[in-house]
């Protein structure tokens, strides 16, 4: 009779037999029908996304895939069914409007809870008929209705900074301008801020925001885990689920107060972006649409406009002659400064292009599904249901166009080539171009301006440990400063 010992590590070899069988099996699978083995790149990427996912998940994607493309050329295959394109026509092809490369379905796994919304979705006819709707109250004209309120929020945010330097020796410009675009994107979507600013602290909306985020990288690689997770007590699931739960509850409640107070007194309530859709008869959309169009937007414009801002006192911080000739040209705007004379001043939009170049807070690639029949770039065929992506981290610093890429130089947009504008990418392009892109600019330009005319010998700081390294950029989707902070002082 056998004796148990052998028994056992039997039963052991059995199950690792079974074991490498699972994982290899795979990917030799993959490696044998891959569909991408005559495109330039890695030989392990033909294998597996596990280096993908590596990188992904350090936050580190773009500095991966600009790599890869620096060592391979314009197009390079990062995973078995998954390609980069360096190019502008490329670009052209892929975000142009009424594009056939879809989105796929990583924007499904990216939002929690599977949230339908027009930045989610992958269905083109409930895209095209909720953006026909959310358009016209975000357009450039109804934007500018809307002044009063953004640039009140931004002066007090000014104010607030103000008070932090005097208190504290340094403002952490990050944090403000988190509050800010918060709050407004909260005000103009809710019906009311949510008085980050007044309080100086995240309010529970924004931590929920955050701890959802937190796990946006696990859901998108490894998304069986979290459906693990709502079945096994795993706490890092548990508390972004409450998380998910009480954004929902949060802004169903909100949305129906704003919806009581338009009901009640139609000309006395805020305007916001969704008051004209309230009328759902006519506009179509349920309260639920509403609801998840709203919470779409809070997460939408929030991180992105308070990245960029900090991003752009950083290089211009770093930059004398950039801040000596910003400054002089937003002091030579009459008061009350208004977004209308601001768009004129081309010192400023130059140093928002160049930090929307070097900084796009989506530095990855959108992915894009390739239609049925494949598409050729670059001369290389590329079959229909792989994914394929232009990340704008590599577009922004090719070098053909850009020239000393990595140069914070805003003089190179005083007449931007041909070429310069089909490579850039900071807002996407095509049907799926930002939504916010007016609400963004309009931020951009008045808080720096405001910034810079309370603050024009503001510089970088070096206290409380605050180093380079807090600025280095980490992106899964959406980039941040590494440090999450940035820490000024005048
Ligand atoms: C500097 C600030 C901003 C940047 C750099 C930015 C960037 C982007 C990018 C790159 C996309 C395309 C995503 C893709 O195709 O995968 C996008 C889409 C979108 N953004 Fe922004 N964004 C900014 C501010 C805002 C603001 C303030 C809002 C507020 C409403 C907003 C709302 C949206 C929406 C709703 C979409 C989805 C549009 C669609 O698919 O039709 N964004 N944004």
């Amino acid at each position: 009779m056998e004796s148990l010992p052998v028994l056992f590590s039997f039963a052991a070899s059995h199950w690792l037999a079974c074991l490498i069988g699972v994982v290899l099996i795979p990917i030799v699978y993959a490696r044998l029908t891959s569909p991408l083995s005559h495109l330039p790149g890695p030989e392990i990427s033909k294998w597996t996304s596990a280096v993908y996912t590596y990188y992904y998940l350090k936050g580190k994607i773009p500095n991966y895939v600009h790599a890869l493309h620096g060592k391979y050329g314009p197009i390079v295959r990062i995973t078995p069914d998954h390609v980069d394109i360096c190019d502008t026509d490329a670009v052209k092809e892929i975000h142009k409007t009424n594009s056939r490369f879809l989105k796929t379905d990583f924007y499904r796994k990216l939002v929690a809870g599977a949230a339908h919304n027009v930045f989610s979705t992958v269905d083109p006819k409930f895209h095209a008929d909720h953006r026909r709707l959310l358009a016209s109250p975000i357009s450039d004209s109804s934007i500018s209705r809307l002044e009063p309120v953004i640039a009140d929020r931004i002066r007090l945010t000014i104010r607030r900074m103000v008070e932090e330097m005097d208190s504290r020796g340094v403002a952490d410009v990050f944090k403000w301008w988190l509050f800010m675009a918060t709050d407004i994107i909260g005000q103009l979507s809710f019906g009311e801020s949510f008085g980050m600013l007044e309080s100086g602290k995240k309010n529970q909306y924004s931590l929920d925001m955050e701890n959802l985020s937190s796990v946006g990288a696990i859901r998108v690689t490894f998304p069986f885990l979290v459906k693990l997770g709502s079945y096994l007590p795993l706490p890092i699931f548990q508390k972004s689920a409450a998380s998910g739960k009480r954004l929902g509850m949060y802004a169903a409640k909100s949305v129906r107060q704003y919806q009581d107070s338009l009901t009640q007194n139609p000309s006395g309530a805020k305007p916001t972006l969704f008051t004209k859709l309230f009328d759902t008869e006519k506009s179509g959309m349920s309260f639920d649409d509403i609801r998840q169009e709203a919470q779409a937007y809070i997460v939408a414009g929030s991180d992105t406009t308070a990245v960029t801002l900090t991003y752009l006192i950083y290089k211009v911080c770093q930059n004398r002659h950039v801040q000596e000739k910003l400054v002089a040209e937003v002091a030579s705007v009459p008061e009350p400064v208004s977004d209308k004379t601001l768009r004129n001043l081309p010192y400023l939009s130059q140093v928002i292009s160049e930090t929307l170049r070097l900084y796009s807070t989506v530095p990855v690639g959108l992915p894009r599904l390739v239609p049925e029949g494949g598409a050729t770039f670059n001369g290389f065929f590329v079959p229909g249901g792989i994914t394929a992506a232009t990340q704008s981290y590599s577009l922004h610093r090719d070098p053909k166009i850009f020239p000393d890429p990595e140069r914070f130089y805003p003089e190179r947009w005083e007449s931007p080539t041909r070429e310069m504008k089909d490579a850039s990418l900071p807002f996407g392009g095509g049907s799926r171009i930002c939504l916010g892109i007016h609400l963004a600019r309009m931020e951009l330009r008045l808080a720096t301006a405001l910034f810079y005319r309370t603050m024009p010998d503001a510089r970088l700081s070096t206290k409380e440990g605050m180093s380079a390294s807090d600025m280095e950029m980490s992106a899964t989707f959406l980039m941040a400063p590494q440090g999450h902070r940035c820490l000024i002082e005048v």
